[in-house]
Order: structure tokens, then sequence, then C-alpha cells
């Protein structure tokens, strides 16, 4: 099938070349002139594995072709899906919903045939209906536009896996047609049993949301057991491992540390809570606020910890941060925990050398008050204290002797437990861990 996808960020980029894998004609549209160019040439724009192969494989047979033009895209097929980003308002706690209306105010008057537009952004709960009367408001008289929509629940870092071998696919639909529509685009994943959901446009835009309040609140709840475990001298790796086996409680999402960060649990509580108190039932999601909020203090409680850990205060300390993405695998540093631990020691007076194995660029050019080292062992050169802070598989590997020799002094502080610290402490280490006993 002929289709468009627009707006070409992790989201639709992910989505655009996975839809030419699936045998589709897709044409991917960006105001952004350099991104599309780069994924015109088969490029990915960011970091995210197995992208660039499915990128370049379909530029070259033809399959997946880029542009700027929304004329071009309204000419093309008839079913568009958007991927814009949804990004939390400045100054407020809701959805920045320009990008989506925009999209709507260009293409709808373009249309020349009837349209299926298929939103895949994370929206509050009413938007879907909001874009359709928008949409037929500005379409000409003869064109019937329809709105569908399908969120996405891919994780960066695993997106392409995530879209070729999502969980499930959620429709929100106003017709049978426009299921039928969907149902046809991912007969191939269909077809390996992945379950449908088809249901209205509300409920569908809430699962997303939920989604996301769920996960981060179990996150939350796993943290604040972790302090439990700190104050008692318990473990929150093993405890963590024992509630997992539970079915109801699931081992997945279980991992204690510094917590979230990233472009989508914060932003999504935030907006969920928002839409809640425009609908009249503020409290109850207040639950939620807790949430969030405690999810931002653990930035602090590690910062603090490595103040103390180094005597009480940063000022003229060297401190090593291994880690700038939110989360391995991933160039993206949107609201990263390791960046934000990094800013508040450098802030009072650390000098801070941080190195991650992909983010680099990123953090160098939002934070160019930061050093920036090319490996882990220089980061690590006459530091203090050295902070775990994103968990890149290659810091697992690390010999804890070798960076020993390097260091000023072997202290180490685990924020998301995922070192092998035996073998840390056998070397000589000095640990600390969030949610485990200091040694
Ligand atoms: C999240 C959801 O997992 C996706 O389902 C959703 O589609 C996406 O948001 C979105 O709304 O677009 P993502 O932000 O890519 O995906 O990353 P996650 O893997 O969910 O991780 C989020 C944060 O939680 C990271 O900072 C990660 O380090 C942290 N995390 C995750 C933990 O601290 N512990 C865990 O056990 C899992």
């Amino acid at each position: 099938m002929r289709m468009t996808v627009i707006g070409t960020g992790y989201l639709g980029a992910v989505h655009a070349a996975c839809m030419a894998d699936l045998g589709h004609e897709v044409l991917g549209v960006d105001t952004n002139r350099d991104r599309i160019e780069m994924l015109a040439n088969g490029l990915a724009p960011f970091y995210e594995p197995g992208l660039d192969e499915l990128l370049d494989r379909g530029v070259r047979n033809g399959s997946l072709r880029f542009t700027t033009s929304m004329a071009e895209a309204a000419e093309f097929a008839d079913v568009h899906f958007v991927c814009v980003g949804t990004p939390q308002q400045d100054g407020a706690d809701r959805a920045d919903l320009r990008g989506l209306h925009s999209v709507v105010d260009e293409l709808a008057p373009l249309l020349r045939r009837d349209a299926l537009i298929i939103g895949k952004s994370t929206v509050p709960v009413g938007t879907a209906t909001d874009l359709a009367s928008r949409a037929a408001g500005l379409a000409p008289a003869d064109v019937r536009v329809e709105l569908a929509w399908n969120p996405e629940f891919l994780r960066e870092g695993l997106a392409v896996e995530d879209t070729l071998y999502p969980n499930r696919i959620v429709v929100g639909v106003t017709s049978g047609a426009a299921d039928a529509t969907i149902r046809s685009i991912y007969r191939p994943l269909l077809s390996r049993g992945t379950p449908y959901i088809s249901t209205d446009l509300h409920t569908a835009e809430l699962v997303k949301v939920s989604a996301n309040a769920f996960l981060a609140t179990k996150l939350s709840f796993i943290n604040a057991v972790s302090d439990m475990c700190e104050a008692a001298g318990a473990d929150v790796v093993t405890l963590s491992e024992a509630l997992g086996y539970d079915e109801r409680i699931g081992s997945a999402y279980l991992s204690a540390g510094l917590g979230f960060g990233g472009s989508c649990l914060g932003k999504d509580v935030r907006a969920f809570i928002a839409r809640a108190r425009e609908l009249g039932i503020e409290d109850s999601l207040s639950f939620l606020r807790e949430v969030d909020e405690f999810n931002l203090r653990r930035r602090q409680r590690t910062a603090e910890m490595a103040r103390d850990v180094v005597g009480g205060s940063f000022a003229g300390r060297n401190v090593a941060v291994l880690g700038a993405a939110f989360k391995p695998d991933t160039d993206d540093i949107r609201d990263s925990p390791a960046l934000a631990v990094a800013r508040a020691a450098q802030r009072e007076g650390a000098r801070v050398r941080v190195h991650d194995p992909k983010a680099m660029d990123n953090a160098r050019a939002a934070y160019p008050e930061l050093d920036f080292s090319p490996s882990a062992e220089k980061a690590c050169e006459d530091a203090d204290v050295v902070l775990h802070l994103t968990e890149w598989r290659e810091y697992s590997d690390i010999d804890p002797e070798i960076l020993g020799s390097l260091v000023r002094e072997r202290r180490l502080i685990d924020a998301r437990n995922k070192l092998p610290l035996d073998r840390w402490q056998a070397a000589g280490w000095s640990v600390r861990a969030l949610g485990r006993k200091a040694s």
C-alpha cells in the first residue's frame, strides 16, 4: 500500500523504514531539510540500532523516499501516518499540539481524494476528535477525511524490533473501512498472531498515556522501595528479582536506580495530570504528581551521595561520569538523569568529565560547560569518584583493576545497579549503590 509518514523523528523515521520493510511504498515527510537529506541517502539522523540497514535497503530498492513537500505527500497517497512530536508546553504541564495542528492545517487543503489520517503521536484524550473536525473544515468540500489513532509503544534503542514485532497493535477508528485499511497495512504482523485491539478514538489515545503512566509508577515504586532497602540494609536488586517471579508483577521495568528520563515518561505523566485537571478529575490522578516528583528527586539524591563520598563538598573534586544518554543504546539526551547529575556536581564546583559511547555530540552541543572524554578511561583519570549513570554494556566490561590505576581514589557510585560490584570491591574500590548496602 502507498502511504506517507509525516514527521521523521525517532518515531516517524523508524515507522517509515519499517513500513517499507513490510512491503509498502512509503514517502517520509518533514520540514527539516537536513534530516530529509540524510534519510534520502539512507542514513539515520540519530543512533538507533538496525535503522541504518533498513533505511539503506528501502531507499535503494525504491520503496522508501523522502520529501519536504506536503503537496507531494497529498498527491502520493491516501493514507497518512502522523508522527510529529508532542512535547511539553513551555511553562505548563500540557502537551504542545502545535506540530499536529500545522500538519493537519497544511495537509487537509491539499487533499484531492478521500483520505485516512492515522495519528501515532502521544496525545491528550480528545485530540483526535478535534483534529478530525479541523481536517474536515479545511479539506475541499468533495473530499472526505477520516481520522484514526494508532498509538506507538516503541522504546528507543529497540525501536526497530518493537515496530516489526510489537506486543500489540491498538487502533482507534470511527469506521469499519478505516479499521480494514489499518488491518491490511499490518497484515504481516497480524498473520504472526500479534494481538489487535480495535476501539474508539478516546480509548486508543488513553491506552498510550496510561501505559507510560503505569511504567513510570512501577519505576517510582521500585525506587521508593530501593530507599527502604538502603535505609534498612537490604538489597533492592535481589528484592526486584524476587518480586519479578510473581507473574502479576512481572520482572520487566523493575530495575531500581537513578530513575526514568527521556522524552516520553515524564512529559506524558505531566500531560496526563493536566488533562485530568481539564476534565475535572484531577484528584483521581494526583498520585502521579508524586511519581514524577519522586523520580526527579532521584537525581538530587545521587548527586548528594556523590558529594558525601568525596567528603561533603564538590569544590575542586574530579568527578568522572560514565553515561550521558537517558538510557543505553541511544544517543538521545533529552531529560537525561545522567546529565542532570553531572551538571549538579559541576554547578557545585566539581571538575566533571563525561563519557558516553554514542551521545557525546548531543551532550556537548547541549552542555558545553561540561568536559567530555573520548574514552571511559580518559574520563576517569585522576577522578575522586566515578559515577556510573547510564548502563551501557561496555561499562560492565570495564576492568576495575586497570581503572583503579588511573583514578585518584577508588570510589564508585553505581546509580544503575548494573555493575559486577564484587569485582570492583575485590579490586579495592569503595562502592555505593542506590538501594544496596555501602561497602
Ligand atoms: C517509553 C516506553 O517504554 C515506550 O513503550 C513508549 O513508546 C515510549 O516511552 C514513548 O512514549 O515514546 P523510552 O522512553 O524509549 O520508551 O524508554 P524506556 O525503555 O521506557 O526507558 C525510560 C526510562 O526509564 C529510561 O531513563 C530508563 O533508564 C528508565 N528505566 C527503565 C529504569 O530506570 N528502570 C527500568 O527497569 C526500565
